[in-house]
């Protein structure tokens, strides 16, 4: 009995040393604040909450009601894939067809499989875009997710202009390949709705009105990093720098990039074209990645992290912040809310 209980404090004793020397080599090679500094002159939030396609937990990614929620629950920046339509009408919309998040089988049977940009903004605005959410999370359906339009990179700036908040946005040129000269369509808006070349003119944030719901208070629209462009592609992202080099971008590295060319090589292209910061996968985001594009001079954004032990893992690994569907979750976990009233946001937006 006595060695049995000497051989178990003995090996937790050696699990206490172990984690003790992960923590602080974990430190040593990221330290957690590295990029503070960096994104303390960008006035990029530290750590920020990117919302991923909106608070695309709670309601059908890039829809309004989505975009809507993101504002409202205090992200700081609403995140945005880009494409555009056969009639050139730049929209949000993530993937390449439609099939995973419309009825277009229903609506277009012969064209369910053809690509986004075979369809013009009229023929989009047919389908329903939100009922599959329905579908997929039964928990977290609603009667007002039912029926929703594609947004437009218009209405999404309407969006981010009203509510309580000013977020930022955060723009991804999706499949660029597949939208030649996109960069040039989304800076004409940004230009037309005054977001470019200086950032807009908007009232203060409503303070009351997040107190009341326990949001924090955002006003990044009108700082230095209103705008955040990023990429996979980096054709695209080098066309964004050199059209309107003011305004910051991040560089996307997946998974199987980094396996197929190594992380560093890709670190290496975003300090080359002048990116401010790299958006790896989360499975990139560990301390000896983090800390070397902190040594590049670079920011570091994670995707998609929806678990809070996942934010706090990458946090403590040194991320400057994370895209995640979850950016109520995210403001707690880092300490910038407390508890925000998710359901009186909801009631508020009138989405029942
Ligand atoms: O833009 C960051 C993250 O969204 C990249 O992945 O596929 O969700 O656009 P994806
Ligand atoms: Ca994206």
């Amino acid at each position: 009995m006595k060695r049995c209980v000497k051989v178990l404090s003995a090996v937790i004793l050696g699990l206490v040393v172990l984690g003790a020397i992960a923590c602080g080599t974990s430190r040593f090679l990221s330290p957690p604040n590295a990029g503070r500094e960096l994104a303390r002159v960008w006035e990029v939030p530290h750590p920020a909450v990117v919302a991923h396609r909106g608070a695309s937990w709670l309601a059908p990614e890039s829809t309004a009601p989505a975009y809507e929620l993101a504002r409202d629950l205090g992200a700081d920046y609403l995140e945005a894939d880009l494409q555009r339509t056969r009639d050139r009408v730049v929209v949000a919309f993530h993937d390449e067809t439609l099939e995973r998040t419309t009825n277009v089988e229903e609506v277009f049977p012969d064209r369910s499989t053809d690509r986004i940009e075979t369809f013009t903004y009229g023929e989009l605005m047919e389908l329903d875009h939100g009922s599959w959410f329905n579908q997929a999370y039964p928990e977290r359906a609603r009667d007002a997710y039912e029926g929703l339009g594609v947004v437009t990179l218009r209405e999404l700036i309407e969006i981010a202009e009203a509510g309580p908040n000013n977020p930022g946005l955060y723009l991804e040129t999706k499949s660029a390949q597949n939208h030649p000269g996109i960069e040039e369509d989304v800076l004409a808006v940004l230009e037309d709705l005054c977001w470019y070349p200086e950032g807009p003119e908007l009232a203060g944030p409503d303070v009351t009105a997040n107190a009341a719901v326990g949001a924090p208070t955002i006003d990044v629209a009108a700082g230095r990093s209103g705008i955040i462009f990023q990429s996979f592609h980096t054709g695209s992202l080098e066309q964004l720098i050199e059209l309107a080099p003011e305004i910051p971008a991040v560089y996307l590295i997946s998974a199987a990039m980094a396996e197929e060319n190594g992380f560093r090589r890709h670190v290496k292209t975003a300090t080359e074209m002048g990116a401010l910061g790299v958006g790896p996968g989360g499975r990139l985001g560990l301390p000896w990645n983090t800390g070397h594009a902190h040594r590049e001079g670079l920011l570091v954004h994670n995707y998609t992290i929806n678990q809070p032990w996942q934010m706090r893992l990458l946090r403590s690994f040194g991320a400057d912040g994370i895209f995640t569907d979850r950016p109520a979750v995210a403001l707690e976990v880092f300490d910038r809310a407390e508890e925000i009233d998710v359901d009186a946001i909801l009631d508020r937006l009138e989405l029942k």
